[in-house]
């Protein structure tokens, strides 16, 4: 079965191409995509630039083209939930489109012709990705200290949602946050691909996961905390995560 390892930015997956047994790099949708094996699991990694349009394109020809069976996302997000802090990694339940709004025809945020507003992550590769995370966190070499010693980071797991926009304002933010729980969507962070990712993945029945490390609080300062974060610290995250992941993951 093979298993495709999505980020958005170099950035947030460095590190993981060097760890690849027979590596064989292919060129395909104006991308690179690695093909190799992890752990002794075959493994495809691409990186999908930002966005929608940008991550769906990916994830279509990581299915079609290079038949990943299931698909992992690592990267960061602005926090926007209560408690959900620079530095915490959030493991995705489901995603909604922020930024998708057909009303009156339909109510707002919901997918016309799906009839849903949620996309479901796989419970079961979700729940070892929360267990990866979590286990990464309480390593003994105190991994997730790198960024801020004195922290007490936390894992969350929860709704994420995702729009063609940096969220990098306090007032955007809350009015974003007000107009979602006014329909009973309340995310713990905001990306711009996951959704269009796992709205695909519904369409094929592949299995999907995310997981996120919080890098800004898509606040004034969001701007100024996104690109330090991105350089310094997402690939190491990332990297320990999808280390202990695919440790974890059943051989067949
Ligand atoms: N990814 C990381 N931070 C973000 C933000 N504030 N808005 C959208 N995507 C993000």
């Amino acid at each position: 079965m093979t298993t495709a390892i999505l980020s958005a930015l170099a950035d947030e997956q460095r590190g993981l191409i060097e760890q690849l047994k027979s590596p064989v790099k292919m060129l395909r949708a104006g991308r690179e995509f690695w093909c190799g094996e992890l752990y002794g699991h075959p493994v495809v990694l691409a990186l999908s630039k930002i966005g929608k349009v940008a991550a769906a394109t990916t994830a279509t020809t990581l299915i079609e083209a290079f038949k990943a069976q299931r698909i992992v996302f690592t990267g960061v997000a602005g926090g926007i939930g209560p408690g959900v802090r620079v530095g915490d990694v959030v493991v995705a339940t489901e995603f909604l489109q922020h930024d998708m709004d057909a009303s009156p025809l339909f109510p707002r945020f919901e997918v016309p012709l799906y009839g849903r507003t949620l996309f479901p992550c796989d419970a079961h590769l979700s729940a070892l990705l929360l267990e990866a995370a979590h286990a990464s966190c309480t390593s003994p070499e105190g991994l997730f200290n790198v960024h801020n010693a004195e922290a007490n980071l936390a894992v969350h797991s929860g709704p994420m949602a995702s729009g063609d926009r940096f969220v990098s304002g306090a007032q955007e933010s809350l009015a974003l946050q007000s107009a979602l729980l006014s329909q009973g969507l309340v995310p713990l962070a905001v990306e711009m691909e996951g959704a269009a990712v796992a709205q695909v993945c519904l369409d094929y029945g592949i299995a999907f996961a995310a997981v996120r490390t919080i890098s800004d609080r898509a606040d004034d300062q969001a701007h100024v905390d996104f690109p330090r974060f991105v350089q310094e610290v997402a690939s190491v995250y990332a990297l320990a995560i999808v280390n202990k992941l695919m440790q974890m993951l059943p051989k067949k």
